[in-house]
């Protein structure tokens, strides 16, 4: 196998910060290396809510990733949450330029500045213009114009803004981690590289990242995002709950909703009995798992409304391959036929698969959004590749990614 390079993916994450260094070959795979998942708490929401912490556990997870492949890590793609993150979508149009009238990589540039140019708060940064498709002189559903002839070229975007201070703080973190920033991909779109496929994009689907604190979610038709957007809800208001609801600690509530919890309350028998310490009492006490699970499904069951009521706000129409489940709160049981229930669409549970290397437990559905960082950055670097159709020279940008990606060799 042939080594194209060597990438590095940081997600940093609310219950959990995760760096996967992994190796790209030439034709496309990817092989993990080295990886470094380690226990976070400064951040809320998928926002950082503490430097020094979110720092240290950063600096653990590179620490851990580069003890293990034997590499340096110098730069990553770091995935962004947090509500924060929203998207439009805009179109720009330009005169074709060349004089033998041929769209270039040069217009399809320009005309992507032009969609860019839409109106946006200097209190946000601009994540991602993704072409999602071209209209060519009022042809509309063009994928790829390159060298097509052509007077007017449009080209139809999906924007996602953060907000500049949360991407400032995480940046900051990642930085005094001692890691420089190759891009920053929004966590739901690095998660949809990880567990989507090209069919169920063409289709029409949403993947929705269910984590800890957030929601990250991606609609998708036409192989291209079309919404993207980040619910404040997630794995911990589910223990939050059960934690109040039985008054007892956060560790306690947690590992009654991993080890018994279940949202398919017709699972549960009536007298099903489970023992818990509670706060301040000595000797535990018994109760009833029906109980238990009933709060469960409460909670989960108003997710998946926030979530029915998030795609139709966007628009979502039929989305023919429904929605797509992952992230570690994705794993409670009996969470897809809930999804299914409230959602009324089709609903799958993903993790990543296809990859080789060191994946002992990264092929579960928590590591969705660590594994996609990695395949983004393989996907940036082979769109880096010179076009066929090329006359104009490669984005500066793309250009500059790759010859850094080359750096980290030992
Ligand atoms: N087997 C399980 N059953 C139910 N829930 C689980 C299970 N395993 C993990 N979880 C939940 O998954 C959540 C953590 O998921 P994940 O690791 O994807 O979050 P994160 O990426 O750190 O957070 P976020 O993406 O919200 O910033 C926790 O709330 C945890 O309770
Ligand atoms: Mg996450």
């Amino acid at each position: 196998m042939e080594r194209e390079a060597v990438l590095v993916g940081i997600d940093v994450g609310t219950s959990k910060v995760c760096a996967l260094i992994g190796e790209v070959s030439r034709d496309g795979s990817l092989t993990i290396i080295g990886k470094g998942p380690v226990p976070a708490n400064g951040l809320k929401k998928g926002v950082v809510v503490n430097i020094d912490q979110t720092v240290h556990s950063i600096a653990n997870a590179v620490e851990q990733a580069e003890r293990l492949s034997g590499w340096k890590i110098d730069r990553a793609f770091v995935g962004v949450g947090g509500q924060h993150v929203e998207s439009q979508n805009s179109r720009g149009a330009v005169a074709v330029s060349g004089h033998n009238r041929e769209v270039t990589r040069e217009d399809v540039n320009r005309a992507t500045e032009v969609a860019r140019a839409v109106s946006i708060p200097s209190n946000r940064d601009v994540l991602h213009v993704l072409p999602r498709g071209f209209i060519v002189d009022g042809q509309e559903g063009v994928k790829d114009p390159l060298g097509m002839s052509a007077i007017r070229l449009e080209v139809e975007t999906h924007i996602v803004t953060a907000s500049a201070t949360a991407v400032q703080n995480l940046s900051k973190c990642v930085q005094a981690a001692g890691v420089k920033i190759d891009e920053l991909v929004a966590n739901s779109l690095a998660s949809a590289e990880a567990v989507l496929s090209e069919t169920e994009k063409e289709l029409g689907v949403a993947v929705a990242d269910i984590g800890a604190g957030t929601l990250d979610l991606a609609l998708f038709a036409d192989g291209s995002p079309f919404h993207t957007a980040v619910l404040p809800v997630g794995g911990n208001n589910v223990t939050n709950d059960v934690a109040i609801g039985l008054k007892t600690s956060l560790q306690v509530a947690e590992e009654l909703k991993v080890r018994h919890g279940t949202c398919d309350l017709r699972a549960v028998g009536q007298d099903e009995m489970i023992s818990v310490t509670v706060l301040g009492e000595e000797a535990g006490r018994q109760v009833s798992r029906h109980e238990v699970c009933q709060i469960i499904e409460a909670r989960m069951r108003e997710t998946f409304e926030l979530l029915r009521s998030e795609m139709e706000s966007a628009g979502h129409g039929m989305l023919p391959a429904g929605v797509v489940l992952t992230g570690g709160a994705a794993q409670l049981a009996g969470v897809a036929e809930l999804g299914r229930e409230v959602l009324q669409m089709p609903v799958r549970i993903a993790a990543p698969s296809g990859i080789g290397g060191l994946v002992d437990n990264l092929l579960t559905p928590a590591y969705s959004t660590a594994v996609g960082l990695l395949l983004w950055g393989a996907a940036t670097l082979a769109a880096s590749e010179p076009a066929r159709y090329e006359s104009a020279p490669a984005m500066g940008g793309l250009g500059r990614i790759r010859d850094a990606l080359r750096s980290i060799f030992p």
